[in-house]
């Protein structure tokens, strides 16, 4: 009797749970993308917390590798809908290509928070009311590199390798028309001048996927390069990347070429920090991926279940027009990287 009773109590319990899984249609699903799964930052640092934050808010993330493509991107966003997905937080690949995405979310009425990317178009983010971006101040970055570089050249008179007061630099740009990259160079180089310091740029290389790769064969070549003109001795004195990605693989070329020069970086990553301590690395600023991963979900989220924008939240939109959620970027140095560890 009491093994009837059991096994009747486990089958209704079993149909309850059922019926409850087949009902619960209040979890909110989000269609999320990483423009491409080949990026140290956006891979190893905002990824993970997207996944991780998403379970936490109990929020159903189906998230996508666009592999660099944004033509694959729009194929991705085109599914989410067809999927009726309660929100989109997308990564373009092409940060002028925003208005194909605004326009698809738009029309199928879905709420989208882009981020990483900012739209380069101007007006773009007015097109839509249900659209918002979570970055950073792009030129924030370059300016305390910047700042970071002036102090260190200044104390240091023998990295002025030629005795010329010029600083001789190479930089490592990644994706050109990217916002963060247009602006980390120019706030970088302009922190020099406006300290009163002469710049000569003796290169400048660009990658679409801001890569290790890359900037180790761009520096291997850059390394074994005559720089001199005709009667004034020049070398690379100064090495920026405008992120640690690029920056693992210029040290890693210096490294076997047994020439270390200054380098800094940008975005904090775990082994960029490992090298400020080892010394390989003169500085990085944090770029805070996993901040920008929750304000991207805590936006998405309370933007689906129709609450205000940043409800229960410290997010600020600025209402200048851009939409955006900024988080603050972080100098790291010797005196501080082992906080950030
Ligand atoms: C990061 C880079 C990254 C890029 C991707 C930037 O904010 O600093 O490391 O490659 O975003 O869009
Ligand atoms: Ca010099």
């Amino acid at each position: 009797m009491k093994k009837l009773f059991l096994l009747i109590a486990v089958f209704f319990l079993g149909f309850v749970l059922i019926a409850c899984e087949e009902t619960d249609d209040d979890t909110i699903t989000i269609g999320a993308n990483i423009y491409t799964y080949g990026d140290n930052f956006m891979n190893g640092v905002v990824r993970p917390e997207l996944e991780r934050y998403a379970e936490e808010l109990g929020i159903e993330l189906d998230i996508v590798d666009s592999e660099n493509d944004q033509g694959k991107l729009n194929d991705q966003v085109d599914t989410f809908i067809a999927r009726g997905v309660d929100a989109l937080a997308i990564n373009l690949v092409d940060p002028a290509a925003a208005r194909t995405i605004i326009e698809k979310a738009q029309t199928a009425d879905i709420p989208l928070v882009l981020f990483n990317k900012e739209a380069t178009e101007e007006g773009v983010m007015d097109i839509y009311d249900a659209v918002w971006y979570v970055g950073t101040d792009s030129a924030e970055a370059g300016v305390i590199q910047g700042q970071m570089m002036v102090s260190d050249w200044e104390a240091n008179p023998d990295w002025d390798l030629n005795g010329d007061g010029k600083v001789q630099y190479v930089l490592l740009k990644g994706e050109p028309g990217h916002p963060d990259a247009e602006a980390r160079t120019l706030e970088s180089v302009k922190a020099f001048t406006d300290a009163g310091i002469e710049v000569e740029e003796l290169a400048l290389q660009a990658s679409t996927t801001w890569n290790t790769g890359d900037a180790k064969n761009t520096m291997d070549s850059w390394l074994t390069a005559d720089w001199d003109d005709d009667d004034v001795e020049k070398d690379i004195e100064l090495v920026i990347s405008n992120n640690d990605g690029m920056a693992f693989g210029a040290v890693t070329s210096m490294k076997e070429a047994d020439t270390m020069l200054p380098i800094y970086g940008v975005d904090a990553l775990a082994q960029a920090l490992d090298m400020i301590g080892a010394g390989e690395l003169n500085g990085t600023v944090l770029n805070d991926g996993v901040n920008q991963a929750r304000a991207t979900l805590d936006l998405a989220l309370n933007v689906a279940q129709g609450n205000d924008i940043t409800e229960g939240t410290d997010w600020v939109v600025r209402d200048d027009g851009t939409k955006a959620v900024r988080v603050a970027y972080v100098a790291v140095t010797e005196e501080n990287y082992e906080d950030f560890q």
